[in-house]
Protein backbone atom coordinates (compact mmCIF):
# COMPACT_ATOMS: atom_id res chain seq x y z
CA UNK A 1 0.00 0.00 0.00
CA UNK A 2 1.08 3.58 -0.96
CA UNK A 3 2.15 5.77 2.43
CA UNK A 4 2.40 8.99 0.28
CA UNK A 5 0.03 11.24 -1.00
CA UNK A 6 1.16 12.96 -4.41
CA UNK A 7 -0.84 16.23 -4.44
CA UNK A 8 -0.61 17.61 -8.44
CA UNK A 9 0.09 21.33 -8.21
CA UNK A 10 -2.06 21.66 -11.61
CA UNK A 11 -5.76 22.56 -12.82
CA UNK A 12 -8.15 20.99 -10.71
CA UNK A 13 -8.63 18.39 -13.84
CA UNK A 14 -5.17 17.46 -13.19
CA UNK A 15 -5.64 16.94 -9.07
CA UNK A 16 -8.28 14.94 -9.61
CA UNK A 17 -6.15 12.33 -12.38
CA UNK A 18 -3.33 12.28 -10.57
CA UNK A 19 -5.94 11.18 -7.16
CA UNK A 20 -7.68 8.48 -8.83
CA UNK A 21 -4.54 6.89 -10.12
CA UNK A 22 -3.83 6.60 -6.60
CA UNK A 23 -6.45 5.75 -4.78
CA UNK A 24 -6.79 2.91 -7.20
CA UNK A 25 -3.03 1.93 -6.01
CA UNK A 26 -4.18 2.67 -2.22
CA UNK A 27 -6.74 0.48 -2.65
CA UNK A 28 -5.22 -2.62 -4.15
CA UNK A 29 -7.11 -5.99 -3.61
CA UNK A 30 -8.45 -4.43 -0.08
CA UNK A 31 -12.19 -5.19 -0.04
CA UNK A 32 -13.48 -4.29 3.43
CA UNK A 33 -15.66 -1.44 2.87
CA UNK A 34 -14.99 0.38 5.78
CA UNK A 35 -11.96 0.35 5.32
CA UNK A 36 -11.63 1.58 1.65
CA UNK A 37 -14.18 4.55 2.33
CA UNK A 38 -12.26 5.85 5.00
CA UNK A 39 -8.85 5.95 2.89
CA UNK A 40 -10.98 7.56 0.13
CA UNK A 41 -12.41 10.15 1.96
CA UNK A 42 -8.99 10.69 3.89
CA UNK A 43 -7.34 10.95 -0.07
CA UNK A 44 -10.16 13.51 -1.12
CA UNK A 45 -9.32 15.73 2.39
CA UNK A 46 -6.07 15.51 2.21
CA UNK A 47 -5.75 16.57 -1.94
CA UNK A 48 -8.61 19.22 -1.49
CA UNK A 49 -8.52 20.16 2.06
CA UNK A 50 -12.35 20.72 2.27
CA UNK A 51 -14.55 20.96 5.10
CA UNK A 52 -16.15 17.82 5.23
CA UNK A 53 -15.89 14.60 2.85
CA UNK A 54 -17.57 11.66 3.78
CA UNK A 55 -19.79 8.75 2.78
CA UNK A 56 -23.66 8.06 4.08
CA UNK A 57 -24.47 4.59 3.10
CA UNK A 58 -27.72 3.04 3.01
CA UNK A 59 -29.37 0.94 5.91
CA UNK A 60 -32.50 -0.23 6.22
CA UNK A 61 -34.21 2.22 4.61
CA UNK A 62 -32.07 5.52 5.54
CA UNK A 63 -28.68 6.71 5.05
CA UNK A 64 -26.29 6.34 7.76
CA UNK A 65 -23.23 8.16 8.17
CA UNK A 66 -19.85 6.21 7.53
CA UNK A 67 -16.72 6.88 7.17
CA UNK A 68 -15.68 10.50 6.82
CA UNK A 69 -13.06 13.36 7.61
CA UNK A 70 -14.09 16.37 9.07
CA UNK A 71 -16.17 17.74 11.88
CA UNK A 72 -19.01 15.48 13.64
CA UNK A 73 -22.28 15.08 11.38
CA UNK A 74 -25.67 14.15 11.83
CA UNK A 75 -25.93 10.66 11.87
CA UNK A 76 -29.41 9.37 9.90
CA UNK A 77 -31.12 11.14 7.01
CA UNK A 78 -34.39 10.61 5.73
CA UNK A 79 -34.82 9.40 1.82
CA UNK A 80 -35.38 12.51 -0.43
CA UNK A 81 -34.09 14.80 3.23
CA UNK A 82 -31.45 17.25 2.26
CA UNK A 83 -29.17 17.20 -0.39
CA UNK A 84 -28.09 13.66 0.18
CA UNK A 85 -31.22 12.54 0.49
CA UNK A 86 -32.60 13.55 -2.69
CA UNK A 87 -29.66 12.51 -4.52
CA UNK A 88 -30.37 8.98 -3.25
CA UNK A 89 -34.06 9.30 -4.50
CA UNK A 90 -33.40 11.20 -8.01
CA UNK A 91 -29.91 8.68 -8.13
CA UNK A 92 -28.19 11.93 -9.47
CA UNK A 93 -25.43 14.18 -8.65
CA UNK A 94 -26.25 17.26 -6.93
CA UNK A 95 -23.98 20.74 -7.02
CA UNK A 96 -25.39 23.00 -5.02
CA UNK A 97 -23.43 26.46 -5.03
CA UNK A 98 -25.22 28.12 -2.07
CA UNK A 99 -26.53 25.40 0.58
CA UNK A 100 -29.26 27.89 2.08
CA UNK A 101 -30.67 28.31 -1.62
CA UNK A 102 -31.24 24.48 -1.80
CA UNK A 103 -34.73 23.69 0.20
CA UNK A 104 -34.47 21.15 2.99
CA UNK A 105 -30.85 21.45 2.94
CA UNK A 106 -29.74 19.50 6.15
CA UNK A 107 -27.45 21.72 7.56
CA UNK A 108 -24.55 19.72 9.81
CA UNK A 109 -22.46 22.44 10.08
CA UNK A 110 -22.79 26.17 10.21
CA UNK A 111 -19.82 26.20 8.17
CA UNK A 112 -20.94 24.64 5.29
CA UNK A 113 -21.45 26.87 2.13
CA UNK A 114 -21.88 24.68 -0.67
CA UNK A 115 -21.47 21.15 -1.25
CA UNK A 116 -21.51 18.35 -3.98
CA UNK A 117 -23.20 15.32 -3.39
CA UNK A 118 -22.53 11.96 -5.85
CA UNK A 119 -24.51 8.56 -5.46
CA UNK A 120 -22.78 4.99 -5.23
CA UNK A 121 -25.16 2.95 -8.05
CA UNK A 122 -24.56 -0.68 -7.70
CA UNK A 123 -26.41 -2.59 -9.74
CA UNK A 124 -29.16 0.05 -10.55
CA UNK A 125 -29.55 0.98 -6.82
CA UNK A 126 -27.80 3.77 -4.70
CA UNK A 127 -25.85 1.89 -1.52
CA UNK A 128 -25.15 4.86 -0.39
CA UNK A 129 -23.61 8.94 -1.32
CA UNK A 130 -20.31 10.73 -1.14
CA UNK A 131 -20.75 13.64 0.40
CA UNK A 132 -18.08 16.77 -0.27
CA UNK A 133 -19.01 20.16 1.63
CA UNK A 134 -16.78 23.35 2.01
CA UNK A 135 -16.86 26.25 3.69
CA UNK A 136 -16.65 28.59 0.56
CA UNK A 137 -19.72 29.45 -1.85
CA UNK A 138 -19.80 28.07 -5.16
CA UNK A 139 -16.98 25.51 -4.81
CA UNK A 140 -17.86 22.88 -7.11
CA UNK A 141 -18.36 22.79 -10.90
CA UNK A 142 -18.35 20.19 -13.70
CA UNK A 143 -15.09 18.71 -13.06
CA UNK A 144 -15.63 18.30 -9.44
CA UNK A 145 -18.71 16.32 -10.97
CA UNK A 146 -16.88 14.33 -13.23
CA UNK A 147 -14.34 13.21 -11.28
CA UNK A 148 -16.18 12.40 -8.73
CA UNK A 149 -18.82 10.33 -10.53
CA UNK A 150 -15.98 8.18 -12.23
CA UNK A 151 -14.28 8.26 -8.16
CA UNK A 152 -17.78 6.73 -7.60
CA UNK A 153 -18.23 4.37 -10.16
CA UNK A 154 -14.92 2.79 -9.43
CA UNK A 155 -15.72 2.67 -5.91
CA UNK A 156 -18.48 0.60 -5.88
CA UNK A 157 -16.75 -2.17 -7.59
CA UNK A 158 -14.63 -2.33 -4.67
CA UNK A 159 -16.65 -2.06 -1.78
N1 LIG B 1 -25.81 18.81 4.13
C1 LIG B 1 -26.19 17.43 3.94
C2 LIG B 1 -26.16 16.68 5.25
C3 LIG B 1 -24.87 16.01 5.53
S1 LIG B 1 -23.69 17.03 6.11
O1 LIG B 1 -23.45 18.12 5.18
C4 LIG B 1 -22.28 16.23 6.41
C5 LIG B 1 -27.58 17.36 3.32
O2 LIG B 1 -28.26 18.37 3.19
O3 LIG B 1 -27.98 16.26 2.97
Amino acid sequence: MAEHLEISSGEKEEVYATLLKQVVALVGDETDQTANLANVSAALQQTFNHLWVGFYMVKDGELVLGPFQGPIACTRIQKGRGVCGKSWEDKRTFVVDDVDAFPGHIACSSASKSEIVVPLVKEGSVIGVLDVDSSELATFDNADSKYLNLLCEWLVTVI
